[in-house]
């Protein structure tokens, strides 16, 4: 069964761009409650341990390089199906293949500089939301 949660990060580009604002109000427009929200600068080791699941992939050195470059926000969303849905709302992971509308869409500018982060499964979404927030900063 599909939990009510996911976890997404705003990415470098999207912070230095200034569509922050207009990313929060895309996801509370669609539905999606803040459950908890972050402001914050990774360093290379914590961008390093949070993409370590693609160590063996090619641009991982960019990916955490990228990630690293500059402030990110971090947030856990809570809706019904909401892996699955924001997945939806954030369009595929190359801009160029994003659909109409889609956060991608309006506001990534590459593969690497995709504006959004969107966990790809239940287990994930838990798993990414304890490495940013503690039981106290969530509810
Ligand atoms: S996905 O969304 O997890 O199915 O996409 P995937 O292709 O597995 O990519 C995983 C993350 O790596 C990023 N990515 C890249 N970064 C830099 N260069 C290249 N070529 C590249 N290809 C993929 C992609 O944006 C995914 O980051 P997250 O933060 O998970 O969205």
């Amino acid at each position: 069964m599909a939990t009510n949660r996911t976890f997404t990060m705003i990415k470098p580009d999207a912070v230095s761009n200034g569509h922050i604002g207009a990313i929060l109000n895309d996801i509370t427009s669609a539905g999606f409650k803040i459950i908890a929200l972050k402001y914050t600068h990774l360093s290379k080791e914590t961008a390093g341990a949070f993409y370590e699941v693609h160590k063996e992939r090619p641009f991982y050195a960019d990916l955490v390089s990228f990630m690293s470059s500059g402030p990110i926000v971090a947030a856990i969303l809570e809706k019904d199906n909401a892996v699955e849905d924001f997945r939806k709302l954030i369009g595929a992971t190359n801009p160029a293949d994003a659909a109409e509308g889609t956060i991608r869409n309006k506001y990534a500018q590459s593969i690497e500089a995709n504006a959004v982060h969107g966990s790809d499964s239940d287990e994930n979404a838990e798993i990414e939301g304890n490495f940013y927030f503690s039981q106290l900063e969530r509810f």
